[in-house]
């Protein structure tokens, strides 16, 4: 009978695998070689030589304690291993719901990190994420950190000058270009339209999308919708018993859990054939203002009712009113193919569930931020 053992260290190198057999309960001395074939999205062991071996055993990829296989010596049963993807803004909603989005299909993460003693740093290493510090102004440390890896996300802070966001988010993916990167994914907005407005801080990101679609790098330019994560901030009225926010009551808004955003880049680094050159809008939900109400109400077990902002304060504030006539006929609008997003991520939430689970507690935060 063939026995399962764990081996706690592998040594992985370019080419080579070792896996010492130390503390594995075979022979202490004991080390196998396995030569490796890089392919196009993974390596493969391709060869297996085991001294006379006659258990079987897991092997682990070193910086993600990832699983890449079992093997009945003399026959390979199953081992492959992944090359890792570097994430950017790891520590922040994007980047780290990549992050769990990946490690959830225990594909292994480099997190790119500004301060490794963070404690957001901390969870991802605790997470298994292989931690490299740098920063967006330094190129240097970005290309090393691109280095032997699959594929890269990248996503940009929101309080950058437009000038910074157009200046990191090509440098990023020239870095990536030049790297060689297998899948390069750029988180975008999904307020950005076909044609540029001529406000910079808006066309920010379609200079950043056009300048990686003219790269030679295969590229996919994600879209999220306006998050769910918005509603329940400060601002908008919960704590009052009112949920005040950019649509018509008979209008609808398209909505992103953060965690969706993960699972479905995730999906997208595992089919890169079907992803690569496409640019996908991405949500999870779509509401109606009156819908808004009647969930919120639910989840908040009293009324709340929903109002849009008033002209005034739309008038008085740029950013607001863009995306409020976005919403109403302009890319934010334009309906994101619901039953894709199922598709790609089976577990996709509602806005209802949202607030039931990953929302509640921001949800009850907003319901009595300002009480005592
Ligand atoms: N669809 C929507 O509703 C919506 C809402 C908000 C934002 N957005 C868009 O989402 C993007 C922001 O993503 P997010 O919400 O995930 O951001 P976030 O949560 O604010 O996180 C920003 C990340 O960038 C890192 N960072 C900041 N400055 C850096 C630097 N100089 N070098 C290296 N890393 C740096 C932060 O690290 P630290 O942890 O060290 O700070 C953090 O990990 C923006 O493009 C924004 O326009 C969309």
């Amino acid at each position: 009978m063939f026995k399962r053992q764990m081996i706690k260290t592998v040594h992985l190198s370019p080419s080579r695998v070792q896996i010492p057999f130390k503390g594995s309960g075979l022979n202490d001395d004991m080390s196998a070689w396995f030569s490796l074939r890089r392919s196009d999205t993974e390596l493969f062991i391709s060869y297996l030589f085991v001294p006379e071996v006659k258990k079987s055993a897991v092997l682990r990829n070193p910086n993600a304690g990832f699983r890449i296989g079992y093997f009945h010596y003399p026959r390979l049963i199953m081992a492959t291993v992944r090359r890792p993807i570097l994430v950017l803004g790891a520590t922040g909603r994007q980047g780290g719901s990549v992050v769990k989005g990946l490690r959830k299909i225990q594909w292994p993460v480099r997190a790119f990190v500004r301060d490794p003693s963070d404690p957001a740093s901390i969870a991802l290493r605790e997470a298994s994420a292989e931690i490299v510090h740098g920063s967006l102004e330094d190129s240097d440390t970005i290309a090393s950190a691109m280095k032997d890896v699959h594929g890269v996300f990248s996503v940009l802070p929101a309080n950058l000058s437009a000038d910074d966001e157009v200046r990191y988010g090509t440098l990023i993916a020239d870095l990536a270009a030049e790297s060689q990167i297998d899948h390069f994914i750029y988180s975008s907005g999904a307020s950005v339209g076909d044609k540029l407005t001529g406000i910079p801080r808006f066309d920010a990101k379609p200079r950043i999308e056009a300048h990686i679609r003219a790269l030679p790098l295969t590229a996919t330019i994600v879209r999220p919708m306006i998050f769910m994560e918005m509603l329940v901030r400060p601002g908008f009225g919960l704590e009052e018993g009112r949920l005040i926010s950019l649509i018509r009551p008979d209008h609808s808004i398209q909505l992103t859990a953060v965690d969706d955003i993960g699972k479905i880049v995730a999906a997208m680094f595992v089919d890169k054939a079907r992803f690569a050159g496409l640019t996908l809008k991405i949500a999870s939900d779509r509401v109606t203002g009156h819908e808004l109400e009647s969930i919120f109400t639910e989840a908040a077990d009293k009324p709340i009712t929903y109002a849009r902002f008033s002209d005034d304060v739309l008038a008085a504030n740029g950013d607001l009113a863009h995306m409020a006539s976005s919403l109403e006929d302009g890319p934010l609008a334009e309906h994101v193919d619901l039953k894709l997003m199922r598709e790609i991520n089976p577990e996709v939430v509602s806005l209802r569930s949202w607030l039931r689970g990953a929302g509640r507690t921001q949800l009850k935060e907003a319901l009595h931020r300002g009480k005592v």
